[in-house]
């Protein structure tokens, strides 16, 4: 038998391979994730995330210079206080780390690229929890994370990033209702040009694991009283549906690649764009394997990256931005 319908036709040089291909990365929809540490001299080197560290406000500054330089679309901010308090506090103060090095960066950045911030309270409590805790003894209270009560934190935090000149707050926090809250609280105060990214379908996932090192998280157990459960894909869309009824624009998947499916449901139907977050424990896994010769680093960096755009990401979080916009060009 002698096929008369050969595939491979298009696979046969390279010219009629870069000509086909139906998906290709670009370096403006990557945006870098960065962390900034408060009280050192020094950028700080973390473990488990190889080539990525804890940046002085300087070293930062140098980081968003370089990712621009690389044609990054943007750059998330993480900041790490040197005290922390069962509420927070520094997240909204605007002499704390996070919102110093937003003005820092975003003086910096001009109009290269789009600087945005985590909103969320697990870097700044000293229980490492995304919300502040319920009183135990307060009757009918829900043990746990505080919903409630949190959303006015994250809405004091949002004008204090707002008003630090972040473009687009990510709100990972999981609470019900925190897209609202925070929308309703910024155009009050006339912050009706700050964006919203919401983390809408994110997952209590063992891949943020080096997250916790890079953030000296203080949780122990864990976030499952409000992030997802990792068996539900159903879930996830309503999420999303949730979180775009609320005024989210733009939602997100995370993790990336053991959420592939979750993340193409979500492409099938959100009428704003859908980015997803490659996390730490991903790009650990592909670090490590690299590293003992297993597999060839560049090429499953981009793969992964090529996956996570195929399945529908409009744009990607990921740590191996900056590298990868430079491989791109
Ligand atoms: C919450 C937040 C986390 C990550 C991003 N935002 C940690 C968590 O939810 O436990 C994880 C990102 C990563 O693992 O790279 N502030």
């Amino acid at each position: 038998m002698i096929p008369t319908i050969r595939p491979r036709r298009l696979r046969a040089t390279p010219a009629l391979r870069k000509l086909t291909t139906e998906t290709r990365l670009h370096p403006n929809e990557l945006v870098l994730p960065l962390f900034v540490r408060e009280g050192i001299s020094e950028p700080h080197p973390i473990t488990s995330m190889p080539g990525v560290v804890q940046h002085t406000i300087d070293s930062l500054r140098g980081a968003v210079a370089e990712a621009a330089e690389a044609g990054v679309g943007g750059v998330m901010l993480f900041g790490i206080p040197e005290v922390r308090d069962a509420i927070g506090s520094a997240a909204d103060d605007p002499a704390g780390i996070l919102n110093v090095a937003t003005r820092a960066v975003v003086a910096e950045a001009g109009d290269s690229l789009v600087v945005q911030t985590d909103l969320c309270l697990d870097e700044f409590t000293d229980h490492g929890h995304c919300g502040v805790l319920a009183e135990p003894e307060t009757p009918g209270a829900v043990a746990g994370v505080d919903n409630d009560a949190t959303l006015e934190r994250y809405q004091a935090m949002a004008l204090a990033q707002a008003e630090a000149g972040s473009a687009l707050l990510g709100l990972s926090g999981m609470m019900d209702g925190q897209v609202a809250a925070v929308r309703a609280a910024l155009d009050e105060r006339g912050f009706q040009q700050t964006a919203l990214l919401a983390y809408s379908a994110k997952y209590a996932s063992a891949f943020y694991g080096p997250f916790r090192e890079a953030v000296d998280s203080q949780l122990t157990g864990d976030r499952r009283g409000y992030q997802m459960d990792p068996g539900n894909r159903r879930e996830g869309l309503r999420e999303v549906e949730l979180d775009i009824a609320e005024g989210a624009d733009v939602v997100m998947v995370k993790p990336a690649m053991s959420y592939l499916d979750v993340l193409a449901d979500v492409a099938a139907t959100s009428s704003v764009p859908v980015w997803a977050y490659q996390v730490s424990g991903e790009a650990a896994m592909i670090e490590a394997a690299a590293a003992h010769g297993w597999i060839d680093r560049r090429r499953v960096i981009e793969e992964s990256m090529l996956g996570i755009k195929r399945a529908g990401a409009d744009a990607i979080l990921s740590y191996f931005a900056t590298e990868l916009a430079g491989w791109i060009r």
